[in-house]
């Protein structure tokens, strides 16, 4: 059994699990944590300093789940403090701030930190992450959208949520189905369990996606040069037909035609 995986009082019965939350500051890893463990929403901002450590049991099937919660600051001030906290974790919430670009971007900062902190012993793919798009109450003030935040989250095999600790939107099921899924990957020797979404990307296909999403025109959206050969074209429009099955499928949606007409083909050959 490798050194991150849980402590087991009985086998089969009990589990001591710890889970650690990560985010830039102020996006509401302590209220998430709060609005699950004590059902209370606190609007003035009180600064994580350092960590706040807590303990609550969960019942997952027929176990019972010891869950050590290690909540994190995210003032970059405090990046000593926590970097200790890193090793020996089953379980992340990663939050970020729908209203704050800033702190979506920051995202991968926050992987990157945690993967120097494990150094070239720690896994990551052993670990269960819970990417949590908070403040969605917050509707006027948001500028990431749903599709953009799940897109991240799912093309790295990470759960996805949106949740409001103001209104406890979304807080339980985040909860449930991240400490589910803790269990099944302790059941499952350590490997990490499939998204919660009936479609998962590519690292190819998530950026094929983007670039589709800011594309200017239509040649752009193919991914091809104006005045391409009808050869390249049509190998494009194939690719793009995938992509856009597994984008509605994702999505929920049925559009499958970009806006505007698709380029036409030229007779030069490809270069
Ligand atoms: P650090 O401890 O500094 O890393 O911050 P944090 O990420 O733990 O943020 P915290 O939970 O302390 O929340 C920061 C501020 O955002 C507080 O004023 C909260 O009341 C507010 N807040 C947290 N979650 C929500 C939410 O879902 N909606 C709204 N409207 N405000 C929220
Ligand atoms: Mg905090």
């Amino acid at each position: 059994m490798e050194a991150s995986m849980p402590k087991r009082k009985e086998p089969g019965k009990s589990l001591r699990i710890k889970v650690i939350s990560m985010g830039n500051a102020e996006v509401g890893k302590s209220c998430i944590i709060k609005r699950y463990c004590e059902k209370r929403f606190v609007s003035k901002y009180l600064a994580t300093i350092g960590i706040d450590y807590g303990v609550t049991k969960v019942q997952v099937r027929d176990r019972e789940v010891k869950v050590n919660i290690f909540d994190m600051a995210g003032h970059p001030f405090f990046y000593e403090v926590r970097n200790e906290f890193y090793k020996d974790t089953q379980g992340v919430i990663l939050v970020y701030d729908v209203g704050q670009k800033d702190s979506f971007d920051a995202l991968d900062a926050w992987l990157a930190e945690m993967k120097q902190e494990l150094g070239s012993h720690g896994n990551m793919e052993n670990i269960v992450f819970v990417v949590c798009a908070n403040k969605i109450d917050c509707s006027k003030h948001r500028c990431v959208d749903a599709s953009e935040g799940r897109l991240w989250a799912e093309s790295k095999g990470f759960l996805y949520f949106e949740t409001s600790a103001q209104t406890g939107e979304g807080i339980s099921e985040m909860f449930q189905t991240f400490y589910v899924s803790i269990v099944d990957l302790c059941e499952n020797g350590g490997k990490r369990p499939v998204t919660n979404s009936n479609a998962s990307f590519t690292k190819e296909q998530a950026d094929s996606i983007r670039r589709v999403r800011n594309s200017k025109d239509s040649w752009d959206t193919l991914g091809v040069k104006p005045g391409a050969s009808s050869r390249c074209i049509q190998t494009a429009r194939a690719q793009w037909a995938r992509l856009t099955v597994l984008l509605c499928l994702f999505l929920g949606t049925k559009s499958t035609e970009p806006t505007g007409s698709w380029p036409c083909c030229s007779t030069q050959t490809s270069a």
